[in-house]
């Protein structure tokens, strides 16, 4: 397993924690690098609600040091937009990503996202600002095409090397698919024959031995993991084990499992000030999904009002 370099930054393990609105807080995150990943990513900051309200944005990002590296993903596509939300948030990070996949309405609505599967011609005006506003690395992470009728992933690549980005991100799905049906990892492995700047393979890891997979199918420099973590840091743990020994680890214990939410929580009593408590309640769920007598935790949990009272039901279990 090769360490992988984004520009200047070195990743020691080519692990990554992919965005994710809604669940990558920075307790979730700091849990994500200390179970073995690589480097995390904040879920996507639209550019401008950046620019509008940086305090708010850069505090309830609520950046780390010890998280990092960390990479700052970015939506947009105005360039005054781009470059200012670059500007405010370059202190903070050691990578930014431009999201160039988002399915969503909202995104959609302000030529972001997935638009550019559609209008590569036009993704220049998301990328040159950024990279104009920044000595950092920068990087993009894409989908496949619009639908399976326009895939596009080679020219998009082509597109994003020639302004100068320096690694790409393939979520190996249409737009169309959003997140159903198969991730194709044949895109990835394409792309990576052609290419000269790392590629990194996202889509379906849900267990270390699918990681594994992905890299010696694809040959992609790195991998990104999403909704295998939600819930799960310690995924992270299986797959730095797997890749770095070839041997996998046993799975994680019950008991591990509650230590680690138990982890989530101090951290995010000590870190998280400005969060709505539903997101701690939604975050608990995910990491008691299927552990003993989830049940009536689960009822507990629907009751509680604070931190505190989730840390010692948790404390008694
Ligand atoms: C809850 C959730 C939120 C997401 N938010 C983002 C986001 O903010 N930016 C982004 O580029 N992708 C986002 N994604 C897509 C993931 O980064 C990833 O590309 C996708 O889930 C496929 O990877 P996986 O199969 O490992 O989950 C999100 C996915 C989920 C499930």
């Amino acid at each position: 397993m090769e360490p992988l370099s984004i520009g200047k930054v070195k990743i020691e393990t080519p692990v990554i924690l992919a965005p994710m609105a809604a669940v990558n807080c920075a307790s979730f995150r700091l849990l994500c690098r200390e179970a073995g990943a690589g480097m995390v990513t904040t879920p996507m900051l639209v550019c401008n609600q950046v620019v509008a309200n940086p305090e708010k944005i850069i505090s309830r990002t609520c950046y780390l040091k010890e998280e990092k590296p960390i990479s700052t993903q970015l939506l947009g596509s105005d360039r005054k937009l781009m470059e200012e939300a670059t500007r405010i948030i370059d202190e903070f990070s050691d990578v930014i990503d431009i999201n160039l996949g988002c399915p969503e309405k909202d995104a959609l609505a302000i030529q972001a996202g997935a638009f550019f599967a559609k209008h590569p011609e036009q993704i220049e005006k998301a990328i040159a600002p950024v990279i104009s506003a920044t000595n950092k690395p920068v990087t993009a992470k894409i989908r496949t095409g619009w639908d399976e009728k326009s895939i596009k992933t080679l020219e998009i690549v082509r597109i994003l090397e020639d302004l100068g980005i320096d690694a790409i991100t393939i979520h190996a799905r249409t737009k169309k698919q959003k997140y159903s049906g198969k991730a194709d990892w044949d895109e990835i492995m394409k792309a990576k024959e052609q290419a000269n700047v790392p590629i990194i393979g996202n889509g379906d890891i849900f267990v270390p031995g699918t990681a594994k997979a992905m890299m010696e199918q694809t040959r992609c420099d790195a991998i990104m993991v999403g909704r295998g973590a939600i819930g799960n840091p310690l995924i992270f743990r299986g797959i730095k084990a797997l890749l770095e020994t070839g041997q996998g680890l046993p799975e994680p214990t019950e008991q591990e499992k509650i230590d680690s939410f138990m982890r989530f929580l101090k951290y995010y009593k000590k870190h998280e000030k400005v969060r709505a408590f539903t997101e701690l309640r939604q975050q608990a769920m995910w990491f008691t999904k299927g552990l003993r007598g989830a049940r009536s935790l689960r009822d507990k949990l629907m009751r509680s009002q604070t931190v505190d009272e989730i840390l010692s039901i948790y404390s008694n279990t």
